[in-house]
């Protein structure tokens, strides 16, 4: 049978990558992509499926029920994979009341409306259907130098985004404890790959270092992360829907922790090599460090690949390779997000640059 996949916050980098995987590597599926354009979305990312017929594009928002319900009316849905977020942690601290909205309310709505589409008059819900919440490794907080984030580690956000998305998994998880809705949680590392907005750290220092820009390093640059490339992710997310027993979370990390400083040195030198020769450590710029920064994330992701068989697939070298080569080579995907506001956003972060 046919199903059909809501994924929310598709015109984004994760879902819009998702798209594209799932499209090209399952025949029989259909999806709906339900995303609010925000500054983050882009349809661009989606050009090469925008008109293949097992897809279609709703704008809507997930903090107006109506617009989600009408979707629900519309269509019938096997799976939600609820990528839809406010993701930056810096635009967090400035604004939290933002990602409250989308990531706390939009995902309630998300869960009431799919619950009164699947769910029978004696409280059972249809076979097969599965909410997929996408979330992440900042809710367990922050790590010293020694340790794993576990399933089991208990939530500890610090940032604005983070509390967010913590709250959400506990939305998430009451409707599983409370109604025994079909759902699954995955707390995922930092992702990298085409199609990531300006503002974070990979394509923002990609970006700058190509145009000779100042390269921030917030505080010593000495935080550390475990980057994962964007496909192996939604790999993960693909098998979760698939084969996860209901109720279960699961980590997904690539056991590949970097410091920030080696990122931006690694781009640094694969640019000079293959872009321009003035592209040089002389760029970088420590800036005053972000409030309440997390210092180190680094997942166990033993149960996914236990459980369900998963492994990532890129090495770093190769993904990060693949990455600068993306951004070098479109140009103008690149120069459209900068005119919508990336170069704004830039000058008023780093005007102390
Ligand atoms: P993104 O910021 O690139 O995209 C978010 C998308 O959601 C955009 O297309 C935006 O228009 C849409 N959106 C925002 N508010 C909406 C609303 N109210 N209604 C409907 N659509 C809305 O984010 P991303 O980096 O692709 O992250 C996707 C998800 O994965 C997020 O939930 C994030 O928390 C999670 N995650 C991200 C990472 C990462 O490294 N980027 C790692 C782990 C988990
Ligand atoms: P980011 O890409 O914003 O992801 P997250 O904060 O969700 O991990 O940042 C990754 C790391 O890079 C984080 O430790 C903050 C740091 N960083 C900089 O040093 N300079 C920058 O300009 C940005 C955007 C991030």
């Amino acid at each position: 049978m046919k199903k059909t996949y809501l994924v929310t916050g598709g015109a984004g980098f994760i879902g819009a990558n998702f798209i594209i995987h799932m499209l090209t590597n399952h025949k029989d599926i259909n999806i709906i992509n339900l995303d609010a354009l925000t500054y983050a979305a882009n349809l661009e990312n989606l050009k090469e499926v925008e008109k293949d017929s097992r897809y279609k594009f709703v704008k809507a928002n997930l903090c107006n029920i109506k617009e989600i319900e009408d979707v629900f009316k519309e269509n019938e849905i096997d799976y939600v994979v609820n990528f839809a977020a406010e993701s930056h942690v810096d635009r967090s601290i400035k604004n939290p009341t933002e990602f409250v909205k989308t990531n706390v309310e939009g995902t309630v709505n998300l869960l009431a409306v799919s619950k009164e589409a699947w769910e029978n008059s004696k409280g059972e819900f249809k076979q097969g259907v599965r909410f997929l919440q996408v979330s992440t490794d900042e809710v367990y907080g922050s790590l010293g130098e020694e340790g794993y984030f576990s399933e089991t580690t208990p939530l500890d956000p610090h940032s604005p985004y983070s509390a967010s998305k913590a709250s959400a998994d506990l939305f998430v998880k009451a409707y599983y404890d409370t109604f025994k809705m079909p759902v699954n949680i995955t707390r995922c590392s930092n992702n990298y790959g085409p199609n990531q907005f300006l503002e974070k750290l990979i394509p923002l220092i990609i970006f700058n270092a190509i145009n000779l820009k100042p390269l921030p390093i917030y505080g010593d640059g000495k935080q550390v992360r475990d980057w994962l490339y964007v496909t192996d992710h939604c790999r993960a997310i693909d098998l979760v829907i698939k084969k996860a027993k209901v109720g279960e979370v699961y980590n997904v990390g690539g056991n590949n922790e970097k410091f920030n400083i080696d990122i931006v040195k690694t781009i640094i030198k694969i640019l000079k090599e293959t872009v321009n020769e003035k592209i040089s450590e002389d760029l970088i710029k420590y800036v005053e460090d972000r409030k309440g920064h997390d210092r180190r994330y680094a997942i166990d992701a033993s149960k996914i690949k236990k459980e369900l068989g998963w492994e990532p697939q890129i090495n770093f070298e190769e993904g990060i390779k693949k990455t600068v080569k993306w951004y070098v080579e479109n140009k103008e995907w690149v120069l459209n997000v900068s005119s919508k506001g990336y170069l704004k956003y830039y000058e008023e972060m780093y005007s102390k640059l």
